[in-house]
């Protein structure tokens, strides 16, 4: 009756993956119970999220091939493209919230376009704008900058109203940090760098008014909501957000968070349920609206 925080189904987003093929859900090794799905089987996920109710996946693709320009990102007939008209078509009530970067469509593994050995971020605009179009021109519901490119929530925003898509939001990725969490999803996804690193555009994990100087820009942009990521390690983070700006705040409880948890569990280390459920409440807690999380299928459950 007193309790404070109450966790539901319906602040969860799941991450999804989709790769080309047929029939394929290959289990992700560092992440158990996440696949690598083809269209086909990620409209059956989708089908599960939504009988589970969670409101909405997190998309991100796998594509065919990949060049120094991630051509595949914003190719209408690309990986993402495709899956999101297909899920769209075939199941309703879900949200497709689109994943905007390059890494998982460049040869070298970086978020943008290189010059050099480094990234260069305003050329890469054009290419998140183009990607941001294209997916919401198959049909994506939000729209999800994760490149930590400075400016990029402006251009895309504006990209967007100028191609009638006013209406659909941006949740950006405005305080992402330069974690070694990402590790799993680097597997996922195929997206580690090739050589170096990403702190020239993601954030030190020492800061902290840096994140609320990087909300504040992409908010002034047209941000709609914001993203503090990864999650368990920031919940200091979380809560300055939430207080500062009193906007729709998203955490992203990231792949190493998860496979840390479930390493644990599976050596009944840590008990499964409770801890899955201690920590997405805590993450509310904080101040999260809306949790991204790998555990949200198994989440729902324990809630309903
Ligand atoms: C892409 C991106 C990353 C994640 C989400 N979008 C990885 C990265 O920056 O390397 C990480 C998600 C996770 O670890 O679960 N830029």
């Amino acid at each position: 009756m007193v309790r404070e925080t109450r966790l539901c189904p319906s602040n969860l987003v799941l991450p999804l993956f989709v790769c080309p093929g047929e029939q394929v859900r290959k289990e992700i090794a560092a992440m158990p119970g996440n696949y690598n799905f083809s269209i086909d089987q990620i409209i059956e996920e989708c089908r599960a999220v939504k009988a589970a109710g969670i409101p909405a996946i997190l998309l991100f693709g796998l594509p065919p091939a990949k060049d120094e320009l991630g051509s595949g990102a914003y190719d209408d007939d690309g990986i993402v493209q495709r899956a999101v008209r297909a899920i769209k078509t075939a199941v309703s009530g879900v949200l497709v919230i689109a994943d905007v970067c390059l890494c998982e469509y460049t040869s070298h593994g970086h978020c943008g376009q290189l010059r050099g050995e480094e990234v260069d971020n305003d050329a890469t605009l054009l290419l998140l704008s183009k990607t941001a179009i294209s997916y919401a021109r198959a049909g994506a519901d939000i729209i999800a900058p994760s490149d930590m490119m400075d400016g990029r929530v402006g251009t895309i925003r504006r990209t967007l109203d100028e191609n009638h898509f006013e209406s659909t939001p941006i949740l950006s990725y405005a305080a992402k940090y330069a974690s070694a969490f990402y590790g799993p999803f680097r597997e996922a996804a195929d997206s580690a760098p090739k050589f170096g690193d990403r702190k020239s555009y993601q954030m030190d994990p020492a800061n902290q008014r840096e994140a609320i100087r990087e909300v504040a820009l992409d908010i002034e942009e047209g941000a709609d909501m914001v993203m503090v990521k990864p999650a368990m390690p920031y919940l200091d983070v979380i809560y300055r957000v939430k207080t500062e700006f009193d906007y729709p705040v998203a955490a992203y409880q990231v792949s190493g968070e998860y496979a840390a948890l479930v390493a644990a569990q599976r050596n009944g280390w840590l008990e499964k349920d409770r801890t899955i459920l201690e920590s997405l409440t805590c993450i509310k807690r904080a101040g999260a609206d809306i949790i991204v999380t790998y555990f949200a299928k198994e989440a729902a459950r324990l809630l309903s």
